[in-house]
């Protein structure tokens, strides 16, 4: 009989067992993908099922069914010599035709699903899902810094792998080597930046966002509140000369690095020690600064490799932003969600969150405890007539916390230095410091208003309605403003203080 001799060959434990998995895969593919299209339920993990796991334990079944086929095969050719190693295609028998028919029909379908996962997974491994949520403890600061940045609707791999082929292979064994880190726990904590690998901005960045187009500037107000007892605040309302590249027609202004080949050296990982610049001429000739403080040999000139800026030695921190606990504190303060009239409250917060701490856990326990004490024992009755305040400063302070601390990975706010402006770190005075100079002694200028101007400021220290044209430090520190770099003051510790930093 056909039939029975042809369905007999899958009929064997093996194949019997590799068609229920590709079944099983098959229907679980399609369980799946329409619960997250019906409930849009998403979670890293049903991820990893849909497009990886399933799809995987149907290949495995559908191999198996040839597997037990082959052995039942062998097993009949000993047995019975007139059995042919291949059923014979004889359309004219109605039994063949029904078989070849349903064969055929399987067949798409199996294709079709087949890339249907993997198409989706495929997407899936782009997904900030994937990347950023999977491994969560390790990505946790990387993505939780994003979600709440200018950039939240950009994904990881816009930035970390951008158009192209070529970056595509790269990023997929890369990120085959960091699964493996996580599996292995062998990852750095804190992970080290720069990325070495991290792709050029300017292939990444300027797909979103054209140089050719800067604004000439920008307007910023910048608000401080004061450690004392009221609070006092103070705001430094600044236009910021961005301006566009050289070939652009507001050419001047700090955009003007973009287009012009500016390289340096730098002596550490993190890029902040930078002895040597150089900035090629439109001639086609350099002009060589150094730096007058530390100094650099020819020898090590011609050593070290040169670096040409580009939109990360400015913007490294785009995304991945953590703000210090004084910067945190003041925009709470100033967008009403911590109430200004708590005596103290500026410099309380500031205190409690740079207190270190060995979990999150712990700190969350710790401000819990300490807020509501500190007003009880020293203000009794503001902690009677502000209890609702206190309490929502104590939200508002873990959720700093949060968003700024991850014991778990060892990042805090001040682990990965932001390179934008100069108050917390040295950031453009790492060029910009007066200090650097060349041999005929021209210096890359520190001018304070070379890069932006004051248009306005209030202060304690400044008369109401006075019209400001240069900054006024909140308090007098004579010529140190120009002498030393702000953030030699303002950033009391480094990445072993957690959550180092006065103000
Ligand atoms: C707007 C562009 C951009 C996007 C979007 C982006 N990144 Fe980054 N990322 C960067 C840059 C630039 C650096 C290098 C930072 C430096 O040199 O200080 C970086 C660094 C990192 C690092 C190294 C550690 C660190 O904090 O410096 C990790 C890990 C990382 N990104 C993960 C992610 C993940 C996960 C996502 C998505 C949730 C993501 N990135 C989205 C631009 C981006
Ligand atoms: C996929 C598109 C995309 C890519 C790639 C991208 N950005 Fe952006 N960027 C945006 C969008 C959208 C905004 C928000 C625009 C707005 O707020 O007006 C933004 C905002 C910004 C801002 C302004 C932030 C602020 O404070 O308002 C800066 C600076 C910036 N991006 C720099 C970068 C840098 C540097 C890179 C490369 C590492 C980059 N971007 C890559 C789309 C992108
Ligand atoms: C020399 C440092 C430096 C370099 C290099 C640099 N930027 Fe900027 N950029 C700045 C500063 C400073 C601001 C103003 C920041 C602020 O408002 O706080 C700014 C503002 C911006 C803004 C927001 C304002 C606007 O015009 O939309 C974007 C977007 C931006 N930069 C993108 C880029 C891109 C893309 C590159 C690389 C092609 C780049 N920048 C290179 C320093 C730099
Ligand atoms: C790696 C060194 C380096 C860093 C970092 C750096 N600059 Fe510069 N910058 C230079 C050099 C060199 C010049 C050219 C000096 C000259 O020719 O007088 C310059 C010139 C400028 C100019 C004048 C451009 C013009 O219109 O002629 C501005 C504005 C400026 N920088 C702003 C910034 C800002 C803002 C930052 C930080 C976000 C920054 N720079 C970071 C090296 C640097
Ligand atoms: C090379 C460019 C450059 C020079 C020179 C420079 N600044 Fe700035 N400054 C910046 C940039 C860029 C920012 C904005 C950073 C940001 O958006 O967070 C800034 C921000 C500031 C702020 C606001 C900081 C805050 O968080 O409240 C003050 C105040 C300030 N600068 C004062 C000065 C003074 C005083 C000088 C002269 C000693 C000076 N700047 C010289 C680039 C410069
Ligand atoms: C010699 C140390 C020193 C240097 C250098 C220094 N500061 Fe300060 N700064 C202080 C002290 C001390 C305070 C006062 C603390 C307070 O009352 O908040 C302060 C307060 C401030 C505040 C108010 C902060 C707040 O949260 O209320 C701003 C803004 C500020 N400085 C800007 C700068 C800028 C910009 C520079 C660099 C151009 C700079 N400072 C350089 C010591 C310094």
């Amino acid at each position: 009989m056909a039939l029975r001799k042809t369905a007999g060959y899958l009929w064997n434990p093996i194949s019997l067992i590799g068609l229920i998995l590709a079944v099983a895969g098959t229907g679980l593919i399609i369980a799946f993908l329409a619960m997250e299209m019906i409930t849009g339920f998403d979670h890293p993990y049903i991820g990893l099922l849909t497009y990886f796991a399933f799809p995987g334990m149907l290949i495995f079944g559908l191999l198996l069914v040839p597997v037990g086929a082959w052995q039942v095969r062998q097993r009949r050719r000993s047995e019975d010599e007139d059995i042919p190693p291949y059923p014979r295609m004889d359309f004219n028998d109605p039994h063949k035709r029904r078989l070849f028919i349903f064969f055929s029909l399987a067949t798409i379908i199996f294709v079709l699903i087949v890339s249907v996962a993997s198409i989706l997974g495929f997407h899936f491994t782009e997904s900030t899902t994937f990347c950023g949520e999977l491994c969560h403890t390790v990505m946790e600061p990387e993505h939780t810094a994003w979600k709440n940045s200018p950039h939240a609707k950009v994904k990881c791999v816009e930035c970390h792998v951008g158009p192209g082929a070529q970056w595509f292979v790269k990023a997929k064994i890369s990120g085959l080597r960091q699964v493996w880190a996580v599996l292995a726990h062998t990852y750095p904590t804190p992970i080290e930046t720069p990325i070495e690998n991290l792709r050029p901005a300017r292939d990444t960045c300027e797909h979103c966002h054209w140089p050719e187009k800067f604004y000439a500037g920008r307007q910023k107000v910048f608000y401080h509140y004061a450690p004392n007892k009221e609070n006092t605040p103070r705001e430094t309302n600044l236009l910021i000369n961005i301006g566009g590249t050289p070939k652009s027609p507001n050419a001047h202004g700090i955009h003007w690095h973009i287009g012009t080949e500016v390289y340096y050296i730098a002596r550490d990982r993190k890029r902040l020690d930078i002895p040597y610049i150089t900035v090629k001429q439109k001639d086609g000739t350099f002009v060589e600064y150094m730096s007058t403080e530390k100094p650099i040999t020819k020898d090590e000139i011609a050593k070290s490799k040169k670096r040409l800026m580009d939109c990360t030695d400015c913007h490294n921190r785009p995304t991945h932003i953590y703000k210090s606990p004084g910067q945190e504190m003041d925009e709470h303060i100033v967008s009403g969600l911590i109430d200004p009239s708590l005596p103290f409250i500026k410099k309380l917060g500031v205190e409690i969150l740079e207190k270190p701490y060995k979990t999150k856990e712990e700190a969350m326990t710790a401000i819990g405890a300490k807020l509501p004490e500190y007003y009880a024992k020293n203000f009794p009755e503001v902690a009677k007539s502000k209890a609702a305040g206190i309490n929502q400063a104590v939200d508002q302070i873990k959720d700093i916390y949060s968003r700024n601390f991850f014991p778990e990975m060892k990042v805090s706010w001040n682990t990965y230095p932001n390179h934008i402006g100069h108050f917390y770190t040295p950031g453009c005075f790492r060029c910009h410091d007066g200090k650097h100079k060349t041999a005929s002694g021209k210096v890359i200028s520190k001018d304070c208003n070379l890069c932006h101007t004051v248009i306005g400021q209030k202060q304690e220290n400044i008369p109401a309605g006075k019209d400001v044209k240069e900054f006024v430090h909140p308090v007098d520190i004579g010529d140190e403003i120009m002498k030393t770099n702000c953030s030699d003051c303002h950033m009391a510790g480094d990445e072993d203080v957690p959550g180092g930093g006065k103000h």
